[in-house]
């Protein structure tokens, strides 16, 4: 019912070499919504090199306004009109190294949803949080302050991201992973209408090796991937689990 997602992160790693594994992706049979999210500076030549493959190119953060004084920054609209058709929100670096609130989050999705952009909002608990057993409120809330009330299943995509898994080869259980998404998908089916059709995403160390065992999980409808998402040898495999 809910086509798989697979999303890569490249985060600020990538320079027009890069663009070389996007050509090898190409070649990969696909039969999911694949995105990949660069670095600002390759978003328009991935945009053209993708072609008409079907490969979704999005970035990875824009800013609550359309213009203006805001120096560095990077609105939706200018996401869109390189080609990017999509936006991670959210993410936890972002959150982390920018001092970025659930709000913050919230107030970005709109005008990402108005440039044409699909959101992808990040949410996960920190390790603590998880030791504390707090990760159901945690993300609960974040879920709730972050997505504003006319978020549907085309223009949102969620990704439940465990901070404490990114980057660092470790993952929950296989029951930790359900035991979320199905929390977030009640979440959801509470709170929108077609909140059964929302792809949620898992991210966090994930790879070739682990990546099909996690996507045939219920609920997980794919992934959002980091490292292994750099080289069209390991994110091919992990189209391919998500197919
Ligand atoms: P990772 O990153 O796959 O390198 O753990 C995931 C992410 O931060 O989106």
């Amino acid at each position: 019912m809910r086509r798989k997602v697979a999303a890569g992160n490249w985060k600020m790693n990538g320079l027009s070499a890069s663009i070389s594994e996007l050509e090898t992706l190409k070649t990969v049979k696909a039969d999911c919504d694949v995105i990949i999210c660069p670095p600002a500076t390759l978003i328009a030549t991935m945009v053209k090199t993708a072609g008409d493959s079907g490969i979704v190119i999005g970035g990875q953060n824009c800013h609550s306004k359309l213009g203006g004084a805001h120096t560095g920054d990077i609105s939706a609209e200018m996401l869109a009109d390189i080609g990017a058709r999509a936006v991670i929100l959210g993410h936890s670096e972002r959150r982390a190294d920018h001092n970025e609130t659930s709000s913050d989050v919230h107030a970005k999705v709109s005008p990402a949803w108005a440039a044409g952009l699909q959101a992808i909002i990040c949410i996960g608990e920190t390790e603590a949080e998880r030791d504390a057993g707090t990760t159901l409120s945690v993300i609960g809330e974040q879920l709730a302050a972050s997505t504003p009330n006319d978020a549907n299943a085309k223009n949102t995509i969620i990704a439940y991201e465990p901070i404490w898994a990114i980057g660092t080869g470790r993952t929950p259980t296989l029951a930790e992973i359900v035991k979320v998404h199905d929390y977030l998908r009640a979440h959801l089916v509470d709170r929108f209408e077609d909140g059964d059709h929302f792809r949620i995403l898992y991210g966090g160390s994930v790879k070739p090796s682990n990546a099909a065992e996690i996507f045939a999980l219920s609920n997980v409808d794919g992934g959002l991937v980091g490292g292994a998402s750099l080289k069209a040898a390991d994110f091919g495999e992990i189209i391919k689990a998500a197919s």
